[in-house]
């Protein structure tokens, strides 16, 4: 079955319980779609350096790709450019990196960046090239930690990093960019770089093809330059669970008022999903959609999300396309899984009013009426900018007033009622402590 939104977009649909993974254990899904979505929402952070992990990601693919490195390893020298700088969290924090080749406090982004992927099953394996892709080649190769192949592809992200950072302080084109980033680079080998990796790289950058595929309207597509291994496999569902995780960690850091709603949306979701009679696989689906459901907020500038007055009509607008802005992201990540859709359609109303597709009751099947129930709760139960969090009955009180306007469903609503301590509990992240 497919459904129509108002925008003409179909979104295929399949009956809850019912889907292709509803027996298989774990979830299917792209890991280089995820890296990339995890890239271009941190690029959403920093305007002012657009693409700078693309480009490093590139030119790091480029060079491994020369030196004939294993296939998975290509690719990991993709994946790292891709994420390395994760822990940066203000445009501040990067201009502090990117004023000269050797910069003079790398580390507060290299360890933030490393626990955040430490706790990130899939990803786990960048924790420690990116905790080191600020250290000196020097000290990174006497660093028994690493194995040699793990010291030369850290060195090598910090190689494109630093050319990268000439690159964009120079504003040069053509030839003469290499010349100047290649005599600076060179400067540094056996010291800050490997010496094997200079000379690749300096190789490599006199062909004009590796300055074209950094332009913005090649850079997102360096695929077609490469021949990627596909990545699209079944995890278990821990491991997606903690990908999530780590998605949901950078848009709750976005904001300190909307800290911890969207672990809130994923828990209240899967328990509302188990009640209701889901079969487990849709309930995995169900926390991840829930956890991802505002992925699309990292879109919206941090001035509006904390703007404790009212919004005017432009804000509003720009705030009200995150759910759509979610669908986007997720989509290529999560194919043939209903986590996209159910996550675009959290500010849908049973009676047509919600937004951004306007569904009506007959598109809206249970998993959407319950993801749109649980971040209503969650946002009720939390102290908003413009104001503080309301009490468990008012709670209750408003969600049967909506329910009763046909907005959201009364069934799932009946559900709620049924077990509401628990529920709050699962919503505030109080669960087990008493
Ligand atoms: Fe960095
Ligand atoms: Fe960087
Ligand atoms: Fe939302």
């Amino acid at each position: 079955m497919a459904i129509q939104g108002e925008e003409g977009i179909l979104i295929s649909q399949t009956e809850p319980g019912r889907g292709a993974e509803a027996s298989q254990p774990g979830l299917r899904f792209d890991l280089a779609q995820a890296v990339n979505a995890l890239s271009s929402s941190l690029d959403l952070v920093g305007q002012q350096h657009a693409f700078h992990m693309r480009r490093v990601a590139v030119m790091a693919l480029a060079v491994a790709h020369a030196l004939d490195w294993p296939q998975e390893r290509q690719r990991d020298a993709l994946y790292a450019g891709l994420i390395h700088d994760c822990g940066i969290s203000s445009e501040t924090e990067f201009n502090d990196v990117a004023t000269s080749v050797e910069c003079a406090n790398p580390d507060p982004h290299c360890q933030r960046g490393a626990a955040y992927l430490a706790d990130c099953l899939p990803l786990k394996r960048f924790a420690p090239i990116v905790a080191h892709h600020h250290t000196p080649w020097k000290h990174l190769c006497r660093n028994n930690e690493l194995e040699e192949p793990t010291r030369l592809l850290t060195n090598l992200v910090l190689l494109a990093d630093r050319a990268d950072v000439l690159h964009s302080r120079m504003h040069l084109s053509g030839r003469r960019e290499w010349e100047v980033i290649g005599r600076e680079l060179t400067q540094y080998a056996g010291g800050l770089f490997a010496k094997e990796l200079v000379d690749c790289f300096r190789e490599l950058a006199e062909n004009e093809v590796f300055w074209l595929r950094l332009l913005p309207e090649y850079v997102e597509t360096v695929h077609y330059d490469f021949e990627i291994p596909d990545d699209f496999v079944t995890h278990a569902f821990a491991e997606t669970q903690s990908l999530a995780h780590l998605f949901a960690r950078l848009v709750d850091a976005k904001s300190a008022f909307t800290g911890e709603h969207s672990l809130g949306v994923g828990r209240l979701s899967a328990s509302l999903g188990q009640r209701v009679g889901l079969s487990v696989a849709m309930c995995h689906q169900l926390e991840i959609a829930g956890l991802l459901h505002d992925i699309g907020k990292l879109r919206v500038p941090m001035e509006v999300i904390d703007k404790p007055g009212k919004l005017s009509a432009d804000e509003r607008r720009l705030v009200k396309r995150h759910s759509y802005d979610s669908f986007r992201i997720l989509a290529p990540v999560f194919p043939g899984t209903q986590i996209a859709r159910w996550a675009a359609l959290h500010h849908e109303r049973i009676d047509g009013t919600g937004y951004p597709f306007g569904l009506k009751e007959s598109s809206l099947d249970q998993g959407a009426r319950i993801i749109a129930v649980a971040d209503i709760l969650q946002a009720l139960a939390q102290t908003r900018p413009y104001r503080p969090a309301f009490s468990q009955a008012d709670i209750l009180t408003m969600l049967k007033e909506m329910a009763g306007k046909r907005q959201i469903d009364a069934a799932i609503v009946a559900h709620v009622a049924g077990d509401f301590p628990a529920l709050y509990a699962l919503a505030i992240g109080a669960e087990g402590r008493g």
